[in-house]
């Protein structure tokens, strides 16, 4: 897979791709992540890349020409391109799963008061928000999609099972507690079940937890 980013801000892009899993796997040639500086494709006095909004308001708007330049010089036969935006469709596990499948990524970033609306409809094949609260830039939210995309690509994960057992494979549930040596550390015990050995029972403890978990913490989960 083929990742690139354009963005104001490609060093906030890349800082959090250049450690520990993801590291290995772009090391490993298994996903090759690019971030491009979109002042490049500025034609602008000052490389500028924004401007008022019509009609008034506040902040600034990306302007259409830099980020149609971008598109053009970096798309290729198979690019699917998506736009970070608090306005997009929510960034869930399902969707990581989907875009981990594409050959080629294309992720625009959006800043200041959003991006100019002709871009959206004659470039972007979908546009991806992280959550309902609004960074500063979309660099930071392409970051948190390529490390979910990324460690779901065959080979990056040490161990193959693991997310197939997390958080969301199921997307009604969250996952069960988690508990490892020492089996009492301050009065506190393991429960017993964990080292009863009986995987049966292990198992359905483990389900019953995890109800209870996303009954407390993420009710709008559950049917
Ligand atoms: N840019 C600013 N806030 C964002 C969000 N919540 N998701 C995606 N891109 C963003």
């Amino acid at each position: 897979m083929r990742i690139d980013i354009v963005t104001l801000f490609p060093e906030v892009a890349l800082a959090p791709l250049s450690d520990s899993i993801i590291q290995r796997a772009r090391a490993a040639g298994r996903v090759e992540v690019r971030a491009h500086q979109l002042r490049d494709w500025s034609a602008a006095k000052h490389r500028r890349v924004d401007d008022a909004p019509c009609g008034g308001g506040p902040g600034m708007v990306l302007q259409p020409e830099p980020l149609f330049a971008a598109v053009a010089a970096l798309r290729g036969p198979n690019t699917r391109v998506l736009l970070m935006t608090p306005q997009g469709k929510p960034f869930k596990q399902a969707l990581a799963r989907e875009l981990a499948a594409e050959t080629h990524l294309l992720i625009l970033c959006g800043h200041y008061e959003g991006v100019d609306q002709r871009v959206i409809e004659a470039l972007v094949d979908l546009e991806i928000s992280i959550g309902d609260y609004v960074l500063t830039n979309g660099a930071l939210a392409a970051a948190v999609v390529c490390d979910a995309i990324i460690r779901l690509l065959p080979g990056v994960l040490g161990d193959e099972r693991s997310p197939e057992d997390e958080s969301f494979s199921d997307p009604a549930m969250l996952e069960a507690p988690a508990y490892t040596r020492p089996l009492k550390f301050q009065g506190l015990a393991v429960p017993e079940v964990l080292i009863s050995g009986h995987h049966g029972k292990i198992a359905e403890w483990k389900r019953q937890q995890a109800l209870a978990r996303t009954r407390t913490n993420r009710p709008d989960l559950l049917p």
